[in-house]
């Protein structure tokens, strides 16, 4: 699929990053990056209530585990709408849902960015789907036209680096190998840490028009790999020590056999009987619509 989806005609280049660089190997690794990483929603959205007959905006919901999730919460009387940039990743959620049974959920194709909301919902949710915008605060805009006055937003995102050892180790293993991107690498936009900062992100979402914002810290278990050959492949395919091994190219490749020893030497301690399990931080933030 190219970056044209069904609302959202403009060309932005993080959405065609999206569908033709990383959707490939995120659809590899989706069992890591849907379940391994669950823990950061798992939690918020346990306690979570959702009023019955809810309906909730899922945004960058990737292969729609978490709108279906919120599908169940709402109930038969409530809807979920799940949007994505990347289609192939929709399709996944919509044979899920299918199989369960799950009828109030739909998904959508759109740049969240540029989607025209409707103030149709109660509930704007996203884990770690508001990280990658172009324009972080004309996309919270956008967001939050989402929803009827007093509705609310929960998104989850990660804290920084240093908080993140299952990023920041391995980017240290390949950068003791490899000079770190250049200043025009091709990214997915502004990457998984641009809203660590609870100040910043504080101030953008009060930009943004939103109100009441609030910061819970998540801390617990990834699970990175159900072997530490997986845990190795993830790593220089994807996330920050990812894009270092991507960027370099050839000289990358030249070097895999040396990068990839060390980065299984760096990663064993963390190997257990379930896999390889690392920690992790993220935020859950939540902010409100003015009434
Ligand atoms: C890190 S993934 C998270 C996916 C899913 N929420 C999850 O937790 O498994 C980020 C998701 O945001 C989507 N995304 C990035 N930019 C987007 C945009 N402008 N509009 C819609 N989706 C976007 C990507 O396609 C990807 O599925």
């Amino acid at each position: 699929m190219n970056s044209t989806t069904a609302a959202t005609t403009e060309t932005n280049p993080y959405v065609e990053f999206w569908n033709d660089t990383l959707a490939d190997k995120f659809e590899r690794f989706r069992e890591i990056l849907m379940n391994g990483l669950s823990y950061h929603s798992r939690v918020p959205l346990e306690r979570l209530h959702v009023e019955p007959g809810s309906r909730i905006v899922d945004v960058g919901c990737g292969w729609g585990d978490t709108a279906i999730q919120l599908a169940r919460k709402t109930g038969p009387d409530g809807f979920v709408l799940g949007l994505d940039c990347v289609d192939r990743f929709l399709d996944h959620g919509r044979r899920e849902a299918e199989a369960a049974g799950v009828d109030n959920v739909r998904f959508q194709a759109e740049d969240v960015e540029r989607y025209p909301f409707e103030p149709n919902f109660d509930l704007c949710f996203s884990r770690f789907g508001m990280m990658f915008f172009e324009n972080p605060v004309a996309a919270m805009r956008n967001v939050r036209k989402s929803l009827r006055p007093g509705g609310t937003l929960m998104f989850i995102v990660w804290r920084t680096i240093d908080d993140n050892p299952w990023f920041g180790l391995p980017k240290q293993v390949v950068l003791d190998f490899l000079e770190p991107p250049g200043d025009d690498a091709r990214t997915c936009g502004p990457g998984p840490f641009s809203m660590a900062d609870p100040e910043v992100v504080e101030q953008q979402l009060e930009i943004a028009g939103f109100e009441d914002v609030r910061f819970e810290r998540i801390d617990g278990p990834v699970t990175v790999g159900a072997s530490l050959e997986e845990a190795i492949r993830f790593q220089l395919a994807i996330g920050p020590a990812g894009e270092v091994f991507r960027e370099a190219g050839e000289e990358a490749e030249r070097q895999r056999d040396r990068i990839e020893a060390a980065m299984r030497e760096a990663l064993a301690p963390y190997h257990e009987a379930s896999g390889v399990v690392m920690p992790s931080s993220s935020w859950t933030i939540t902010a409100r619509q003015p009434r």
